[in-house]
């Protein structure tokens, strides 16, 4: 099978001076992802590798450079799901944890759970070998001004350069079929301490089944739990898949992938009347996007192995 990777860097009205820092952190997102699958590596190491690009550049509201709770904090979500078992790995609110995907990636591999929260799940990444950091090394100066500026005035869109929502997120495919989803985030700026949102909850900021696609959602997080906006557009790539299931060896076209991603936003806006994006690969590796927000961050390695980045 030929292995297939897309990116996001979430979906938000991106200001035009933060363009060019957005498509680069894609580029590279895909870099590092690729250079594994294409080499015959697993999507597993790729989504890994590439959230980890994305959660280390601060320009994305992942890892180091998150928005900050209402107490000054990071507290970081994240999830990895496999679509062969099902099996999902995801923690919430870190605060000691530079990159937050490998947590999910430990309790995904070598948890009896499938989701630990706070200092328990900071005490398992430790238990796994894990280092952890303080909690004021995952803040950016940026983010620590806008915090103070949310502080001493009200929590305002504009005190953080423009943007309220960064979530990151990658569902690849590798050579052997394997279908890996993962999403990343620092969540809402000024949330309440303690507060999850979509990303790390099972169907909501990400779904993955081999049998239809895996996806990766960003935006209003209050919103896309409410319509279980990852594992919504997952039954909607498997409505498509059932139709052309018959002969067997048929394949979906790019359409399916392509009227799932905008049927589900579609969805979600109706009945939400929020912003958001997503990303997603049919189980063939076809991929697609749709987004209601001015801008999402995106990237996919296209059949003929270039990079394709927007935003
Ligand atoms: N979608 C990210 C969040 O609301 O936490």
């Amino acid at each position: 099978m030929k292995p297939a990777l897309i990116v996001h860097g979430g979906a938000w009205d991106i200001p035009d001076e933060a363009v060019d820092a957005c498509k680069s952190g894609c580029h590279r997102a895909l870099s590092a992802g690729w250079s594994i699958l294409s080499s015959g590596g697993s999507a597993l190491d790729a989504i890994e590798a590439a959230i980890i690009v994305l959660e280390d550049d601060p320009v994305f509201d992942a890892g180091y450079g998150s928005h900050l709770t209402l107490d000054g904090h990071v507290e970081c979500d994240a999830i990895v799901m496999s679509g062969a078992t099902l099996r999902a790995g995801a923690a919430a609110t870190l605060q000691r944890i530079k990159n937050p995907i490998q947590v999910a990636r430990k309790i995904l591999e070598n948890c009896p759970h499938m989701m630990l929260v706070a200092e328990g799940a900071e005490r398992f990444a430790k238990d796994q070998g894990m280092p952890l950091c303080k909690p004021e090394e995952m803040v950016s100066e940026a983010e620590q001004e806008a915090w103070m500026k949310c502080k001493a005035d009200k929590h305002a869109a504009e005190h953080h350069r423009g943007h309220e929502q960064g979530t990151v997120g990658a569902v690849a495919i590798d050579a052997v079929g394997n279908l890996f989803a993962a999403t990343s985030t620092g969540g809402t700026c000024c949330k309440l301490p303690g507060r999850v949102g979509d990303s790390p909850l099972i169907g909501c900021g990400c779904y993955a089944d081999s049998e239809a696609g895996g996806v990766s959602c960003t935006g209003y997080g209050e919103a896309i739990m409410k319509v279980v906006l990852a594992k919504t557009a997952v039954d909607l790539l498997r409505q498509r898949a059932i139709c052309v299931d018959p002969p067997a060896a048929s394949s979906c076209d790019a359409s399916t992938a392509d009227f799932a991603a905008r049927q589900a936003v579609h969805l979600f806006a109706k009945r939400t009347r929020a912003t958001g994006g997503l990303i997603l690969l049919d189980r063939h590796g076809n991929p697609s996007f749709a987004f209601n927000t001015p801008r999402m961050a995106h990237g996919y390695v296209a059949p003929d192995g270039t990079f394709l980045t927007a935003v």
